[in-house]
C-alpha cells in the first residue's frame, strides 16, 4: 500500500529505529589490515602516497600486531620489501627473508593475529614484474614452480594464510598440491581471483618500489572492462582450491564483488586498495570531504555489496573509532 498508508521515513525517525533496521554492519572482525616489512631494527618511515601508513622494521610490525590484535582486528597481510633483487625474484623464498623474519617473530609474540602474506614476486624482482621473464614476456609455468617455493617457505615460517596476488594460471592449485604433499593442509589460501589492472595501486607501489621498469601488467591482470571473465576466474580458483575469494579493487568494482557474492556464496573478500585510501586522506587532508565519515561510507559500502572481509589500509583507524563506539555512520 503506497503513500500516505506507507511513510518509509516513519523507520529513519530516532537513531534507536534506525540501528533495529539497518541491514548492513561493519565491524573490526571484517577486516585485515596490511602491513609493509622492511629490513633494519626500529624503522618506522611514512610512505608519503598514503599518509599515517609506514614502511616498518620487523619489531615494529610486531609492536604494530600487538595494537591491532588489541583493537580485535584477526588478520594482518603482510607485503615486503626484501634486501636484494635479482632476475628471478630469489629473495622471495629465502627462509631467512624479511616475511620469513617477521612471521617468526609476530608467531612467537603474537599467536593471536592469522597471519597472511601476499605471495608475488614484483617486490622482489630487479625488473618489478611479477614473475620469471623471457625477453619481456612473463613465464607462467615457470613461475609457478618458484610461487611453490615462496609458499612453502612462508607456511615454515608460520603463515596462516597464503594469498596468491600474481593473477597467473593455475597458482592456486599448484600451491595447494605444494602445501599438502609438505604436510601444510591446514594453511589455507586466499586467492587474488579478480584482481584487475588498476591505476589505483599507484601509492602501493611507491610504498614497496615494485613498479614494472618496463611495459605494465596487463598482459596477466584483467582488462576493468569485464565482469564474465572475473567470474570465470573466480570460478576457477575455487575449483584449484581457494578458501577465500578476493575481488580488487573495490571502489570501481563493486557490482564484481556483488555478482561474484551472489554467483558463488563464498567467503569474499574486497581489496580497498592503496589508492583508493590515498584519494580519502588526500581530499580530508584539504579539508574538502570529513574523512571519518567517508572512510565509513566507503567500508559500509564495500560490505553492502557482498564483501565478508574487507583488506583495507583504514582497518586500524576504523576498529579505534569501533572502540570508541563511533563505528557507524
Ligand atoms: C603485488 C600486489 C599489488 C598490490 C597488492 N599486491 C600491486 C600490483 O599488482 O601492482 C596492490 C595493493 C594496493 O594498491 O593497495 N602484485
Amino acid at each position: 500500500m503506497g503513500f500516505p498508508f506507507s511513510r518509509m521515513r516513519r523507520l529513519r525517525s530516532t537513531p534507536g529505529l534506525r540501528s533495529m533496521v539497518r541491514e548492513t554492519t561493519l565491524q573490526p572482525a571484517n577486516l585485515i589490515m596490511p602491513l609493509f616489512v622492511v629490513p633494519g631494527e626500529r624503522v618506522k618511515r611514512e610512505i608519503k602516497s598514503m599518509p599515517g601508513q609506514f614502511q616498518l622494521s620487523v619489531d615494529q610490525v610486531v609492536d604494530e600486531g600487538k595494537k591491532l590484535r588489541d583493537l580485535g582486528i584477526p588478520a594482518i597481510l603482510l607485503f615486503g620489501i626484501p634486501e636484494y633483487k635479482d632476475e628471478s625474484g630469489s629473495s622471495a623464498w629465502d627462509d631467512k627473508g624479511i616475511i620469513q623474519r617477521a612471521l617468526r617473530g609476530l608467531k612467537e609474540s603474537v599467536p593471536e593475529l592469522l597471519l597472511m602474506t601476499d605471495l608475488c614476486f614484483c617486490e622482489y624482482t630487479s625488473h618489478g614484474h611479477c614473475g620469471i621473464l623471457k625477453g619481456h614476456e612473463l613465464q607462467n609455468d615457470a613461475t609457478l614452480e618458484i610461487i611453490v617455493k615462496q609458499t612453502l617457505s612462508h607456511a615454515r615460517a608460520g603463515a596462516d594464510f597464503v594469498a596468491p596476488s600474481g593473477m597467473l594460471d593455475g597458482a592456486v592449485g599448484a600451491m595447494r598440491q605444494g602445501l599438502d604433499e609438505s604436510g601444510f593442509s591446514n594453511v589455507g589460501i586466499m586467492a587474488y581471483a579478480a584482481k584487475f589492472a588498476s591505476s589505483f595501486y599507484g601509492p602501493f607501489r611507491d610504498a614497496v618500489a615494485s613498479a614494472p621498469s618496463f611495459g605494465d601488467r596487463k598482459s596477466y591482470q584483467m582488462d576493468p572492462a569485464n565482469a564474465r571473465e572475473a567470474l570465470r576466474e573466480v570460478a576457477l580458483d575455487i575449483e584449484e582450491g581457494a578458501d577465500i575469494i578476493m575481488v580488487k579493487p573495490a571502489l570501481a568494482f563493486l557490482d564484481i564483488i556483488a555478482k561474484v557474492k551472489q554467483e558463488f556464496g563464498m567467503p569474499t573478500a574486497a581489496y580497498n586498495v592503496s589508492g583508493e585510501y590515498a584519494m580519502i586522506k588526500a581530499a580530508a587532508e584539504k579539508g574538502w570531504i570529513d574523512g571519518e565519515r567517508v572512510m565509513l561510507e566507503t567500508l559500509l559500502g564495500i560490505r553492502r555489496a557482498g564483501a565478508d572481509i574487507i583488506i583495507s589500509y583504514f582497518a586500524r583507524d576504523f576498529a579505534a573509532l569501533y572502540q570508541q563506539g563511533k563505528g557507524m555512520l
